[in-house]
């Protein structure tokens, strides 16, 4: 596999890269820089010129990713082709968004009317539990869902039932419970009544250590308090592994089937989706699958320079490896997008936190950023001070809708000015001579603006992605997780990295497991643990030694 670092392409960003461009000298030389540098597809709009390109940077980078085979690989990709080489699977997420008809293969067979059937079974179970012909084992409505999941299993449904507030089911509600520490379940089971109670097991292995352990305790509470043995009405699975499922002691037919081309953080779209499906409905979730499609299209069909992913990935790709940029900040000037940033987490870091290639040799160049953020404006009281004056430059999407569905007095215009004021002051910073003005202003004497000046100097030049919506609906929220999901793809293939294996995650599960028998049960004794290097040893031993202790 060629390195891309050895292209033509990729030295001829890094000599552009050498002296890059300044935001705020082109502003003022070339404003219509705002329109050239931003495209709307999809109910989507990103400004994305206030990053640290021109138009020899932007060309550039689009010569990158057709030397990188971007296209090749998208057309790759959509056509079922097993992409996922480490794991022999196609990667086929927008086949499950894809109602218009068309046919998606893998090996052969359509799979698209396997996902049309799986859908109308969702639409057909959420239908009998919201219109109460589906009740609990007394006969009470079932308007209570605890997912256990946990990644992908979790972090999509959760964070799509969060932005989606604004259509939840009048009555309804969903608790979403992935971590192992048994509080996580506790926590929710005591806010719900068994009788009302339906468990979702969201897990395409069926075999996650986290999601099993808190499965099984779920069915002990729901048995012990008076479930009368009848799991069929309370719990279900979503999974692709149904011989795990029927050993768990779930009905095959209350199981919904997802398939290996659909990677755990991509799985939202799928049966994985009940949840949303349970707590929206299921035409909102028909919506949400709609809105993904048309970014799928636009993906699909546009010309690079004008495709709103793989710009977003180049700019991204720029600011990465080209001015040395190593983390990056979603932040959503929305509350119900408080979950995308854990979403896009998962999404980015453990598609693209690869080392190795694609042909198993080394990454010649950095890879995924650290993803990090929070809701705007909170991030602002918290960490935006490392954004402006911190050493690092750190890049940042900022996203907003224009209309918020809240008409809570002048709310919304505050949170929008926040939303457009921070990107601004990023780019612009603030000169000493500004400093000083400012200060001078203020009535302060020489000595006093001497001394504030330079802490009150900004250096800006901190590029940032502005994304706009209208107002934040299924749709907008489908295509914009598309958005993402294909931005990922892009920098994949630009880095020659499996963006749909895992690999990374399974050495600490290999050790948790060794671990485990090592602990001792609560009040109990053990022996001083064995093997393991001396600080892991000590720590057992120590905690162990704790837990003999009695105490709150
Ligand atoms: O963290 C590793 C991982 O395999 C994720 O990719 C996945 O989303 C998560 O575990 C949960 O897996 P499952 O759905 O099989 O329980």
């Amino acid at each position: 596999m060629a390195d891309i670092t050895a292209t033509q392409e990729w030295r001829r960003l890094a000599s552009l890269a050498k002296a890059p461009p300044s935001m705020r000298e082109t502003f003022e030389r070339d404003p219509a820089r705002a329109e050239r540098f931003a495209i709307q597809a999809a109910g989507l709009f990103l400004d994305f010129s206030k990053n640290r390109i021109d138009d020899g940077v932007f060309a550039a980078l689009i010569a990158l990713a057709r030397a990188a085979g971007v296209e090749r690989e998208r057309d790759r990709m959509l056509a079922g082709e097993k992409i996922n080489v480490t794991e022999d699977r196609a990667v086929l997420h927008v086949a499950l968004r894809d109602l218009s008809g068309r046919i998606y293969k893998v090996d052969g067979a359509d799979v698209s009317k396997d996902v049309r059937a799986e859908l109308a079974r969702m639409r057909a179970f959420a239908a009998g539990v919201h219109s109460g012909e589906r009740r609990g084992f007394s006969g009470e409505a079932l308007d209570t869902v605890i997912n256990i999941g946990i990644g992908g299993s979790d972090l999509g449904p959760a964070m799509a039932v969060e932005a989606l507030r604004p259509y939840w089911l009048k009555g309804r509600r969903t608790f979403f419970v992935s971590n192992v520490d048994g509080q996580h379940l506790a926590d929710a089971l005591t806010q719900c009544d068994p009788a009302r109670t339906l468990f979702v097991i969201a897990s395409k292995t069926f075999t996650t250590q986290e999601t099993m352990t808190n499965a099984e305790s779920a069915r002990s509470w729901f048995l012990a308090k008076g479930g009368k043995g009848d799991i069929g009405k309370h719990f279900i699975a979503l999974s692709t592994n149904e011989k795990a499922v029927s050993a768990f002691g779930i009905d095959p037919n209350n199981m919904f089937r997802f398939w290996d081309w659909v990677g755990g953080r991509f799985s939202l779209w799928s049966a994985i989706g009940l949840s949303i499906v349970l707590q929206v409905g299921f035409e909102n979730f028909e919506r949400l699958l709609l809105g993904a499609h048309e970014m799928d299209e636009h993906f699909r069909t546009a010309p690079l320079e004008k495709n709103m992913p793989a710009i977003l990935a180049l700019i991204g790709v720029w600011n990465r490896n080209f001015l040395n940029i190593n983390a990056h900040a979603v932040l959503p000037y929305d509350q119900h997008l408080s979950r995308l940033p854990a979403y896009l987490q998962q999404a980015e870091m453990e598609s693209n936190g690869k080392h190795v290639r694609l042909d198993g040799g080394p990454v010649s160049t950095a890879s995924c950023p650290v993803i990090f953020g929070e809701p705007g404006a909170n991030g602002q009281h918290a960490f935006y001070q490392l954004l402006h004056q911190g050493t690092d430059v750190v890049s940042a999407d900022f996203i907003a809708a224009a209309r918020s569905h809240a008409k809570v007095g002048d709310h919304h215009e505050k949170l929008l000015a926040n939303f457009l004021a921070q990107p601004e002051a990023l780019m612009r910073g603030r000169t000493e001579e500004e400093a000083r003005a400012e200060l001078a202003r203020r009535g302060l004497s020489k000595a006093d603006i001497d001394r504030l000046t330079p802490h009150k100097v900004f250096p800006g030049e901190r590029p940032t992605n502005s994304i706009l919506m209208d107002v934040l609906t299924p749709e907008t929220l489908g295509a914009l997780i598309a958005l993402y999901e294909h931005k990922i793809f892009c920098q994949g293939v630009v880095w020659g990295v499996n963006s749909f294996d895992q690999w990374g995650v399974e050495l600490g599960k290999t050790l948790a497991a060794a671990i485990l028998p090592e602990l001792g049960a609560l009040g109990a004794s053990k022996p001083a643990a064995k093997g393991h290097d001396a600080s892991t040893r000590s720590l057992i031993d120590r905690i162990n030694k704790m837990r003999t202790n009695k105490g709150e």
